[in-house]
């Protein structure tokens, strides 16, 4: 093992990844790659517990995974992998189940809201989700795990997990610390500014998607929801100018007091305009890189077989450590 700091993250093949998911956790994962020993999986077994028609979700799996390395993730640097291929994963899921209280699950306030939308579906993987999310982390002794705001209480469950079973079975698990990152931006939509970005939302020029052309970024921006103020300035009040402030901010590097400063005296068309070809010039490299590669399906499956087997030497260590722990016959 190096002697760099470990982290691990996943993020769910559901969709299309937006320009939320870029700013708020994927442009960190890649700064986090110069100064971490970083694991990031692609969390194709989360994605099932609301329901996905199997072509489309197949196609997502390998575009996820292409656009992990459009972005910049270095497959040499950074373990990349595919999370259903480690069946570690799911048997550690298993392990760690009966160290997990029904009452405390009942409690995840991401189970609620989904099984308030989801309601012909409530099924167990919705609810066992967070086991399977300690799973993902618990087997790779990670140090850190960069979480946004909403996993922040399924992060907090998986350290109550790992200390419970280290407390009753023996240390095996590393309690890992949430990773509050200096880059993230929360994303809103662009259309109701008071909700976050959502690639599920019906009205599709409400996020921008990481793979939107050029045209479509600015169009986008163009319609943009905003106020009547004609003033770029960052106020709780004005969440669409605000918005807009924060993603032009994440994209240039520029300070919120900056960017008021550059746009002092002129008016939304402007600003709008600026904020929409600064994101696309930062998105149109990575949708090139990513044509390129998912072209070639079977190098990206050489790169992810590979990542899959650099992943499992860790896992299966943990994996087996926690079985005989637990008193089973290896
Ligand atoms: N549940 C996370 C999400 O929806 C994705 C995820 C799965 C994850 N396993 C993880 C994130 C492990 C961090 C660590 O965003």
């Amino acid at each position: 093992m190096s002697e760099k700091k470990r982290v691990l993250s996943c993020i769910q093949p559901s969709g299309m990844l937006t320009l939320g998911n870029y700013l708020g956790a994927l442009k960190n994962w890649l700064k986090m790659q110069e100064e971490f020993d970083c694991t990031y999986a692609v969390a194709d077994l989360h994605a099932i517990t609301v329901r996905q028609d199997p072509q489309k979700f197949r196609g997502q799996i390998y575009s996820t995974y292409a656009l992990l390395l459009a972005l910049g993730l270095d497959p040499q640097k950074s373990t990349l992998f595919i999370q259903s291929h480690l069946p570690e994963h799911t048997a550690l899921t298993w392990l760690l189940a009966s160290c997990t209280q029904f009452g405390e699950l009942s409690r995840m306030t991401q189970f609620k809201a989904k099984s308030a939308v989801h309601t012909d579906n409530i099924n167990v993987g919705l609810f066992a989700y967070p086991v399977l999310m300690a799973s993902d982390i618990l087997l790779y002794q990670p140090d850190f795990v960069p979480v946004g705001a909403d996993q922040k209480q399924h992060l907090e469950i998986a350290r109550d997990i790992a200390m419970r079973f280290n407390r009753v079975y023996g240390d095996v698990f590393k309690v890992p610390e949430p990773y509050i990152p200096t880059v993230a931006a929360r994303v809103m939509s662009l259309q109701d500014p008071t909700k976050k970005m959502s690639k599920s939302d019906e009205n599709v020029n409400s996020f921008v998607a990481i793979l939107d052309d050029r045209d479509t970024v600015i169009r986008k921006f163009k319609r943009a929801v905003t106020d009547s103020e004609a003033s770029v300035r960052f106020s709780e009040d004005k969440p669409g100018v605000s918005n807009l402030i924060t993603i032009y901010s994440a994209v240039t590097g520029k300070t919120v007091a900056e960017v008021e400063r550059e746009f002092e005296g002129r008016g939304y068309g402007d600003f709008k305009l600026a904020v929409g070809e600064a994101v696309a010039d930062e998105l149109a490299p990575i949708k090139e890189r990513y044509e390129k590669i998912i072209a070639d399906k079977a190098e990206l499956e050489r790169i992810f077989r590979d990542g899959d087997a650099r992943a499992e030497s860790v896992a299966r260590k943990t994996y087996f450590k926690a079985m005989k722990k637990m008193g089973f016959v290896l």
